[in-house]
């Protein structure tokens, strides 16, 4: 594995290698002194041309648990607001001596070009394509499930939980905007491969094309959808308003009411059912500050996981190693 470009050809080894890396790395971050000596001397350079909160200081978080040096640019504030290529940009930051590149760009496909363009030669890690993939956010949410559902039935070893069969033959169901999220394509094809059984809940307008040769149940009405199945988890997708430039659907009450996870429809679901948001979430809208608050959200997992996890990607990419030696 030389990149970690998206989850549609993440083979199934190397997905569960990753996450098994991930519950090596918890102990870590568990730890007093949060560090381990692994990549000294090697620098991670963070290239984020669109906004982030989670996903880049976790990136940077992870890298420095790993003692690499970090070096962030972010296009705003940058020469690229001046009119610098990308291949500009990409070469100067090489220039500079960078070992790994974790991108995030506005444009579907930009870390597939910088692996394959030549500009340079060091892993590249997706960070968020466009609407295509988010293979680290996919990653930490399995990882999260995995955990949730107590069970590590893929690699082998179960734990206590209240399940105990992890992702296999979990029922997980994606519910909202799903024809702009990258988060929901790179889980469906992970989760998928991991031995969970996705359905997508969606208004047909915020379904894409092809939708129906994804391994994915569909369904159009969350009502029927919820009380369809007894889900493992219900995970809800931001509306992302920044990608629409036509109108998908009525208006943001109409939404709310057809499409939200309100504190009613949290009291329907079965007591286990785990609720998952990437984050950022527009309380009131897309989830219910019940939803969002309430006990069995993983939704604060998920962030913190997201450093195991990204520490485990780095590690594997530059080192090449599967399990830490220490
Ligand atoms: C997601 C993203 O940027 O794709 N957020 C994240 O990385 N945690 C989801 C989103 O913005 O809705």
């Amino acid at each position: 594995m030389k990149h970690l470009l998206d989850t549609i050809s993440l083979s199934r080894d190397d997905a569960i290698s990753i996450l098994d890396i991930a519950e090596e790395m918890t102990q870590v971050s568990d730890r007093e002194v949060k560090k381990l000596p692994v990549l000294r001397g090697r620098t991670v350079v963070n290239l984020f041309f669109e906004d982030s909160t989670r996903t880049r200081l976790s990136f940077e978080a992870a890298a420095k648990r790993l003692s690499a040096d970090v070096l962030n640019f972010s296009a705003k504030g940058s020469s690229v607001s001046k009119g610098e290529s990308l291949q500009d940009t990409i070469q100067t930051i090489s220039a500079m001596g960078a070992d790994a590149l974790v991108v995030r760009h506005a444009g579907s496909g930009t870390p597939h070009r910088l692996a394959h363009t030549g500009w340079i030669d060091v892993p590249v890690v997706n960070a968020g394509d466009g609407t295509h993939e988010h293979p680290t956010q996919a990653l930490l949410d399995a990882f999260t499930l995995r955990r949730a559902l107590g069970g590590f039935a893929a690699s082998g070893a179960v734990k206590d939980g209240p399940r105990g069969r992890g992702l296999d033959g979990a029922k997980i169901a994606i519910v909202g905007d799903v024809l702009h999220s990258r988060v929901a394509r790179s889980n469906v094809h992970l989760l998928a491969r991991l031995g969970a059984e996705v359905h997508l809940v969606a208004p047909p307008t915020l379904l894409p094309w092809g939708v129906d040769n994804w391994p994915v149940t569909l369904h159009y009405d969350l009502d029927e959808a919820l009380h369809s199945e007894d889900y493992a988890a219900v995970m809800m997708l931001r509306v992302q308003h920044e990608r629409m430039h036509e109108s998908f659907f009525p208006n943001e009450r109409e939404y709310a009411r057809l499409w939200g996870l309100s504190a009613a429809r949290l009291a329907g679901l079965p007591k286990e059912t785990f609720i998952m948001h990437p984050g950022p979430m527009n309380r009131g809208f897309e989830i219910s500050a019940a939803a969002a608050d309430s006990p069995r959200a993983l939704i604060l997992d998920q962030v913190e996981n997201g450093v195991s996890v990204r520490m485990a990607v780095l590690y594997r990419l530059l080192t090449g190693q599967e399990e830490t030696n220490d």
